[in-house]
């Protein structure tokens, strides 16, 4: 067993492992900060040696490179700083530094309420934070009330706001103003002001060492969840809905910056202890995004806040609002059911719609096909299967297994996230389609040898633990001649290369600390709570030799978007995406002649 010190083997540990592979060892790697334990094969050791050399050369050739590039590009940002004391705005910096600070996304819990004179406070100082520069002018009524509430529980609340206001002079608590940012018009100005209240904010914080951070959340600020996570302070945050913020902020126009509100919205509500909404509508708008309904306090109002919220912290630590799980008695599947059962995979792009209505789930289902993988509807031989039994496992929201139904095939879905049955069954029922669905796990399926022509799955295989037990079933459950058409990520591919190893892993640092399999658990999925699931990525050898009881095998490789390119190279989209896309759809047969499985038009 070989102990690792960082993501990856060092050049000698590898040479030791081939060694004990070639007299017919067996090996392991271990990552002690992951508790983390995966044995070498020869393919394995590939890999790992592919990783170390690539690493190496990223490190050597890549990262000097980068570093020259970006002072190139920033020099005319300096020149222009320096002549005309005007900081132009650097979107994909600002974009790229909310992406990580939402990967590393954690919240914080908040320490029970403990008696403080006659009653029960949430012990040390609230901080209430507002950016909100923009809305000068007015006292804030609502900022008033919530502020006393919070001083009600809290043994000493201080408010730091972007402008004095006068409903709070005589209530008691501290009251410091913040000097306005340089740049106050416009958008630009907006997206750039925590630049400047970041400082500040956290010298404050830093100073008062508060209890817990109350902000109420405006469009593009980031500051609140920022230091909650770096000075690891519970964060509360209200969140008076999107939109709204940019009502407020810009004022009805299109926004110049959509990704980034979107970006700094997203963060605050993945580093967020609780989020206070105001009604069981925004309720469900954040939850129908991934939240978990267990940090969402709903409080039409803020009469009553403080106490509430008092009750809620109280409750948190015991609170377990999620579906049903299975008990699997293995950590991965609690992740798997943890991720899925409050996460709903591709909700996010839903846009408006009200979740869970018919227009939700069409919204899920045009992103997909239209601007996501429009390879899928073709490849994926959706319009193929008339008249044939076809299985799902791990149909999600059960778009892809509406495809099947609606061009005619007899549909089953099975699924571990008791969540994410419930959404799928909800959509059949929406779309008038009929379909049974199955909660129970894909590496022991409850169905009877030789029972379906196709087996269907979409980024499933990748997430479950024993990934080989998985195809050994689809391989029984199917009938002779009975196809399988699966999709696991793939390993050589632009996605994995670029953003996973280059950017997370080097750039950033990530393979410093943790292997690449914990940087795919932490980047992978949109998780807007704690799960961390599994996740695999395959070589196309890798992928063959999982299907070897099969006939007939093909692999095809596609899903690249054009903009994941750099610009001058988008036009070999076509070409790059079979070559590099982050899907392998691997398309294989159950050997014998099955009667109805047989005549599959491929
Ligand atoms: C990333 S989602 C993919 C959902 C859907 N196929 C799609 O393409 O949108 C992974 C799904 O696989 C399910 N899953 C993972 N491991 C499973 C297992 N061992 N048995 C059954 N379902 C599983 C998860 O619960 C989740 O619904």
């Amino acid at each position: 067993m070989f102990e690792l010190a960082s993501g990856l083997p060092s050049e000698p540990q590898l040479r030791l492992i081939a060694q004990v592979l070639h007299t017919g060892g067996q090996a392991w790697v271990y990552w002690p900060a992951e508790e983390t334990i995966e044995r070498v094969d020869n393919e394995r050791w590939l890999s790992l040696r592919r990783h170390v050399k690539a690493v190496k050369w990223m490190k050597r050739i890549g990262l000097p490179i980068d570093r020259a590039v970006t002072t190139w590009h920033r020099a005319p940002t300096g020149l222009r700083w320096i002549y005309r004391g005007e900081f132009p705005v650097r979107r994909s910096d600002i974009l790229v530094k909310l992406t990580l600070l939402t990967l590393r996304a954690q919240p914080v819990p908040l320490d029970r309420p403990a008696c403080g004179g006659d009653v029960l406070r949430l012990a040390g100082v609230g901080l209430y934070l507002r950016t909100d520069y923009w809305a000068t002018g007015r006292d804030d009524e609502r900022m008033s009330r919530v502020v006393a509430e919070l001083a009600a529980i809290s043994e000493r609340v201080v408010c730091l706001t972007p402008r004095h206001d006068r409903l709070l002079d005589g209530m008691g608590v501290q009251q410091v103003v913040m000097d306005p940012p340089r740049l106050t018009a416009g958008e630009d100005a907006i997206v750039l002001a925590p630049t400047h209240y970041g400082p500040i904010v956290k010298a404050a914080c830093q100073t008062l060492r508060p209890a817990f951070l109350y902000e109420r959340i405006c469009a593009g600020q980031s500051v609140g969840a920022e230091l909650s996570q770096v000075l690891g302070i519970p964060y509360i945050v209200e969140y008076p809905g999107s939109d709204v913020m940019l009502r407020e902020a810009i004022d009805g126009m299109a926004p110049f910056y959509p990704e980034l509100y979107a970006r700094a919205e997203e963060l605050a509500l993945r580093q967020a202890t609780i989020i206070v909404a105001g009604s069981s509508n925004l309720e469900e708008h954040v939850t129908a995004r991934g939240v978990d309904a267990a940090r969402v306090l709903v409080v039409p109002g803020e009469a009553g806040l403080g106490v509430q919220l008092r009750t809620f912290v109280e409750g948190q630590a015991g609170a377990t609002r999620h579906a049903n799980s299975i008990e699997t008695g293995d950590s991965y599947k609690d992740q798997i059911q943890r991720q899925w059962n409050r996460n709903p995979v591709g909700s996010q792009h839903a846009g408006t719609s009200q979740p869970r209505t018919l227009e939700w789930f069409l919204e899920v289902e045009r992103h997909r096909y239209r601007v996501y993988a429009p390879w899928m509807p073709e490849t994926m031989e959706f319009a193929h299967h008339a008249g044939h039994e076809v299985l799902e496992i791990g149909g999600g929201l059960g778009t892809d297994l509406a495809q099947f139904a609606m061009h005619g095939a007899t549909v089953t879905d099975v699924d571990l996230a008791a969540g994410h049955l419930q959404l799928a069954e909800e959509n059949f029922r929406l779309r008038g389609l009929r379909g049974r669905f199955v909660h129970d796990d894909a590496e022991s399926l409850p169905f009877t040898d030789n029972s379906f022509d196709l087996v269907y799955s979409n980024g499933v295989l990748h997430h479950t633990p024993h990934t080989a037990r998985v195809v050994r079933e689809i391989h029984r459950v199917l009938r002779p001649g009975g196809r399988a058409i699966v999709m696991v990520y793939a390993e050589h591919s632009w996605h994995y290369w670029r953003k996973l190893v280059w950017l997370f892993g080097v750039k950033e640092g990530m393979l410093e600390r943790m292997s690449m399999g914990e940087i795919m658990s932490r980047s992978v999925e949109r998780s807007a709570n704690e799960a961390r699931p599994l996740v695999k990525a395959y070589t196309k050898s890798g992928a063959q030799a999982l299907f070897q009881a099969f006939d007939r095998v093909e692999i095809v490789q596609r899903q690249l978007l054009a903009e994941e390119l750099p610009s001058g190279l988008q036009w070999t989209l076509p070409l790059s995406e079979r070559m590099l896309g982050w899907n392998l759809i691997v398309k294989a047969t159950k050997p014998g002649d099955g009667r109805k499985a047989s005549d599959v038009r491929n």
